[in-house]
C-alpha cells in the first residue's frame, strides 16, 4: 500500500466555477472524489489537501515527509511559476512528485510555459481537465505494480 498526497494550490478550491474553458467545469470536491475512490480500489491510501498560500504549502510538504508519504501529485496552479520556496522544499524532502495541470500550459500565455517543478518532477500531465489527476494517480500505480 502507498501512501499519496495529493496537494492543489491556490484558486483551485474555486473549479467549478473558476474559468470553465480552461478548467472545466468540475468542481475540486468531485474531482477529488473520484481520484481517491480510484487509489482506495487498487488499495492505496489517498489524502487531499488545497491551500490558497505559499507558506502553508511548503509546510504541507514538510508534513508530508513527517508523513512518510510515498508520492504527491501536486498542481502547484499559479506558484508553478513563480515558487522557489516550493521547489527548495520538494527537492528537500525527495518524495517523488507528478506536476499535474488541468488547462494545457504549452500552449497559454509565455509567462505559464515556464515551470519551477517540471525539470525535478517524475513527469508532467496537463490539458486533460479534472482527468489529468486521474491519469497521475494511473501513473504512480503503474510505478508501484509495473506491468
Ligand atoms: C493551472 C495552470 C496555472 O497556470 C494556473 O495559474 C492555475 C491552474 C492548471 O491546472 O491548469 O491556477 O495549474
Amino acid at each position: 500500500m502507498a501512501n499519496i498526497l495529493v496537494l492543489n494550490g491556490p484558486n483551485l478550491n474555486l473549479l467549478g466555477s473558476r474559468e470553465p474553458g480552461q478548467y472545466g467545469h468540475r468542481t475540486l470536491e468531485e474531482i477529488m472524489e473520484d481520484v481517491e475512490r480510484f487509489a482506495g480500489a487498487c488499495g492505496h491510501e489517498l489524502q487531499h489537501v488545497q491551500e490558497n498560500s505559499e507558506g502553508v504549502l511548503v509546510e504541507a510538504v514538510h508534513k508530508a515527509a513527517n508523513d512518510n508519504v510515498d508520492y504527491i501529485i501536486f498542481n502547484p496552479a499559479a506558484y508553478t511559476h513563480t515558487s522557489v520556496a516550493l521547489r527548495d522544499a520538494l527537492l528537500a524532502v525527495r518524495i517523488p512528485f507528478i506536476e499535474v495541470h488541468l488547462s494545457a500550459v504549452a500552449a497559454r500565455e509565455p509567462f505559464r510555459q515556464v515551470s519551477y517543478f517540471s525539470d525535478i518532477a517524475m513527469g508532467v500531465i496537463q490539458g486533460f481537465r479534472g482527468e489529468s489527476y486521474m491519469l497521475a494517480m494511473q501513473a504512480i500505480i503503474n510505478q508501484i505494480e509495473p506491468q
